[in-house]
């Protein structure tokens, strides 16, 4: 025991795939050792290696442990091997509820493996498993007791099964909530030693700014808290040996579902801990629609498919019903009555599925859409702002963004990301160019037009906002400006404690926190009185704004592609909301959503989205950090490998991030020496931030354009990439990844090294030459990535001197009279003729090439002669709205 309590326990992000390889290990040595090829010492080494980790689990559990250990020390190694193995394997395949079963069946007198002291039928098999942390005074002696009590409150009536874990101390329990995410809900006691048994600086270094606790004691409200701050879904009980009732009233205690007094009640402990975990796992919509299928119903309206009969009765489509199963026809309805409400006006279950979905996310409300967050950003932009309304966004932004403009009559003030030249990509938008322009607004007087920010969180390629901070410092210059940070790519963001203080919903949480908090205006004051009646616009481009909590109308929309990162079907998008003045725009809001929405929405899509929500309320902190834990071996991975790094590389957050905007230092997850709670300062502290799980493959050094990679991968390889630049492709980690995923990928890009070492062998000095000139080209010859110019002045009859903004919609619907637009080849001679002298090129439309997916040229922007040679040099086939047989749409500027 005390030589485990030397041994480091933070390296938490990582624990959780080592400790599979560690049981792995333990596994084949004691094989290895039954066979007679190893000893005894090499086994009980390997078990000291897992010894600590295996105290914040409930399987394999002490009593295993012991069995296993008492197995090794008489010299069993065959029954050793063959217990190490399935707890290997239950581990492994993260079926430890099984494995307990197993154990039980195969219980003998002196119960070795004994893990559950009550039968446990069959069907319990069925029931998901979950552990529960339970923080005790006891002494580790008579813990085995305790936990054979808590085992025999299990029923057969039970939905669920969990296991507890026990800890004694304050940061014993964070640890065990952070390395364990098999964790579904906490039982503490009210005071509590504070330090880990163990060692755990790094631990020890992100609590500090939460808990100002050196040592001693700790109390179970404080640890509350802090676990809330982790994982917000558990559920986490007190027990209170002291005044309940106070405590109990206390009207801010949010982090605490139920409060015991002690243990008096056992057993309604037990059920509270099942029904907390009820409460994540219900799912209104998709049970409602479950038990609808059902239903024997006629239906006499649309939907032939629907209850599968125009299907299963034809010999003509029959295949596509065995293709999909039954279900899926009895789940089908267009109707909105018999219980399955209505997407657009839910009262009922949908209205309930959001309700929790808002719950999950952190958000005061949820809104289902079902045609893709290229949807929820219309809706949103449209519920919002009015024709003529400024809205302040990234030129990068999806294009749904720019069309919802087009509809809405929004002014787009465009501000530009920072350029990755070298990759051709964009990252994010400087806080620095937005606060400009809301300060050129405001000294025109024009900041009242202003409505909105407008930005994607995080980019394409992973670059993540210090959220809290933009809108922050947003607000102390226009204190209801309101926030759209779309994160299409990263709802699942909120269920990693590394990645949530960077969302929309998180740092709007975090505002509200200390906007309730009395030190808020103490601390706008001071800095008030600093900054004197009268500061220039350099002194509050320096300074950290702090907004006048007073003043503050904090409205924050967030959407995401629940698709893209959780287990919803295609097209699956949620739009969250936290906005102040929700009441004043409720009924625009609803006409953005008739505007948009489909009055047939797919009962599939709504239940997945509900499902999804289940899922990531119930294991999307193991998930998400599987995810990152995969992203950082791949990263490893392909730096790393000898052979893989001659050719590709994965670009680390240094690369990703110029160091202006990493004050931290931060330089990489995987740089030696760079702990997790450096990691947790850059994520706190610099402006930008990669999400880990977005890796950015560089293949031009391996003479491969991004989008011929991509191909090469799909076709040959039967691996699916997303994005590409001119040299790189992006590869993503997400909730489904497995550890054989990464090995395929790594067998591929080995094997395409090998090859193209190969060849290189054998290609002579001009076959090499030509390869690095490709290779040159690819990497160096890199076009510069053209800044949006300006609305032409026909657009800008309203805008002001210092600012770029323009009547984008006003000149969309002008190119709908043919006779008003003109097409030029982009490579004719009169391109460059009108660059010099006029008249000058404006466009009629977006133009978007992919890559790199942004809008090169909007409706009514001057072209300037950096686009014309960018768009020149683009060796795309995929431009949406430009026909190469016509040229470049214009718009005859002279007409207007
Ligand atoms: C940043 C961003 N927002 C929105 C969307 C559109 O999302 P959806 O595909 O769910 O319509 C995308 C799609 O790729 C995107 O990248």
């Amino acid at each position: 025991m005390l030589e485990d309590r030397t041994r480091r326990i933070d390296q938490f992000f990582l624990l959780n795939s080592a400790r599979a390889d560690s049981w792995r290990n333990i596994a084949s040595t004691l094989r290895r050792w039954a066979e007679g090829r190893g000893d005894a010492k090499a086994v009980q080494t390997a078990l000291g290696e897992v010894a600590i980790i295996e105290r914040f689990h409930a399987f394999p559990g002490p009593r295993t442990m012991q069995s296993l250990t008492k197995l090794v020390e008489s010299g069993d190694a065959s029954g050793g091997a063959a217990l190490a193995h399935r707890i290997s394997e239950a581990i492994v395949t993260e079926d430890e509820s099984a494995e307990i079963v197993e154990a039980r069946t195969n219980e003998t007198n002196e119960r070795p493996l004994s893990l559950l002291p009550t039968i446990l039928s069959g069907s319990q098999r069925e029931r998901p498993y979950f552990e529960t942390l339970f923080v005790t005074e006891q002494a580790t002696e008579r813990w085995p007791a305790l936990i054979d009590q808590l085992q025999r409150l299990r029923r057969s009536e039970d939905q669920f099964v969990y296991e507890p874990v026990l800890v004694g101390t304050f940061e014993d329990a964070v640890c065990a909530v952070l390395v364990n995410p098999r964790i579904g809900s906490v039982v503490t006691i009210d005071d509590m030693p504070y330090s880990s048994w163990y060692q755990a600086p790094a631990l020890r270094e992100i609590l500090d700014p939460i808990v100002s606790q050196e040592g001693g004691q700790a109390s179970g409200l404080d640890l509350a808290n802090v676990l809330k701050a982790v994982r917000p879904e558990l559920d986490i009980y007190l027990l209170s040996d002291r005044d309940v009732e106070k405590i109990a009233g206390d009207a801010n205690l949010t982090s605490v579902r139920r409060i015991f007094y002690a243990v008096e009640e056992l057993l309604e402990l037990h059920l509270s801990i099942l029904e907390g975990v009820a409460a994540r796992y219900e799912t209104p919509f998709f049970d409602n629609l479950k038990r609808y299928a059902q239903r024997p119903i006629g239906t006499f309206h649309a939907l032939p498919i629907a209850r599968g009969k125009s299907v299963f009765r034809s010999a003509w489509i029959r295949d596509m019903g065995e293709f999909y199963g039954l279900n899926l026809f009895l789940a089908e309805s267009s109707a909105t009555t018999g219980g399955l409400d209505s997407l657009l006006e839910p009262t009922g279950n949908i209205k309930k599925s959001q309700d929790y979905a808002a719950r999950a996310f952190g958000a005061d409300r949820a809104f289902f859409v079902t045609n893709g967050t290229s949807t929820s950003n219309k809706m949103v932009v449209q519920a919002l702002v009015k024709p003529g309304d400024i809205v302040i966004v990234d030129r990068n932004c999806h294009k749904s963004h720019h069309y919802g403009f087009v509809l809405g009559g929004a002014q787009p003030l465009y501000v530009e990301a920072f350029p990755l030249t070298q990759y051709s990509m964009y990252g994010a938008v400087p806080l620095d160019s937005i606060k400009t322009a809301l300060l050129a607004l405001r000294a025109e007087g024009r900041l009242d037009r202003v409505r909105m920010l407008d930005l994607t969180n995080c980019t394409f390629d992973g670059h993540m906002y210090n959220t809290r901070r933009v809108m922050e410092e947003c607000l102390a210059i226009k204190p209801d400006l309101i926030f759209l940070w779309d994160e299409a790519w990263s709802g699942f963001a909120h269920w990693s404690p590394f990645l949530r203080p960077r969302t929309a919903m998180g740092a709007a949480d975090a505002i509200e926190t200390w906007m309730r908090d009395p030190v808020s205006v103490t601390e706008f004051e001071r800095q008030q009185d600093q900054l004197g009646s009268n500061p220039s616009d350099d002194d509050l481009l320096r300074t950290r704004l702090i907004p006048d909590p007073r003043k503050v109308k904090l409205r924050v929309y967030q959407t995401n592609s629940t698709h893209k990162s959780m287990s919803a079907i295609r097209q699956g998008s949620m739009i969250l909301v936290k906005d102040a003045e929700f009441a004043n725009v409720e009924s625009q809001f609803k006409e953005a959503v008739f505007t948009h929405a489909s009055t047939s929405p797919n009962l599939q899509l709504i239940a997945s989205l509900d499902v999804a929500r289940r899922q990531m309320e119930l294991e999307g902190y193991g998930l998400v950090m599987n995810a990152i834990t995969i992203a950082l071996k791949i990263r490893e991975a392909v730096n790393t490998h000898p052979l893989i790094s001659k050719y590709f590389r994965i670009l680390n957050a240094s690369e990703m991030i110029p160091s202006q905007f990493r004050s931290s230092g931060f330089v990489d997850f995987l740089e030696p020496g760079t702990s997790w709670a450096d990691v947790v300062r850059a994520m706190r502290e610099d402006e930008f931030y990669l999400d880990p799980t977005r890796m950015t493959l560089v293949c031009g050094m391996a003479g491969f354009e991004g989008t011929t990679f991509k191909g090469l991968l799909a076709q040959n390889f039967n691996i699916q990439v997303n994005k590409t630049s001119r040299n790189s492709v992006l590869v993503q980690s997400n909730i489904n990844n497995t550890r054989s995923d990464v090995a395929h990928l790594l067998r591929v890009l080995v094997g395409i090294s090998k090859g193209l070492d190969d060849d290189l062998k054998a290609a002579g000095t001009n076959g090499v030459n030509a390869f690095n000139a490709r290779v040159k080209s690819l990497m160096h010859d890199v076009p510069e990535l053209p800044n949006f110019s300006r609305f032409h002045e026909a657009f800008r009859y309203d805008s002001g001197e210092l600012t770029t903004e323009g009547d984008m919609r006003g000149a969309f619907f002008s190119a709908y009279v043919e006779d008003d637009c003109e097409y030029i080849p982009l490579n004719s001679s009169i391109i460059d003729t009108r660059l010099n002298a006029g008249p000058e090129l404006v466009s009629a439309n977006f133009v978007i090439p992919y890559p790199p997916g942004f809008p090169i040229m909007v409706p009514g922007q001057v072209i300037t002669r950096a686009i014309v040679e960018f768009m020149r040099k683009l060796d795309v086939k995929e431009i949406h709205g430009y026909e190469a047989s016509k040229g470049v749409k214009l718009l005859k500027i002279d007409q207007f």
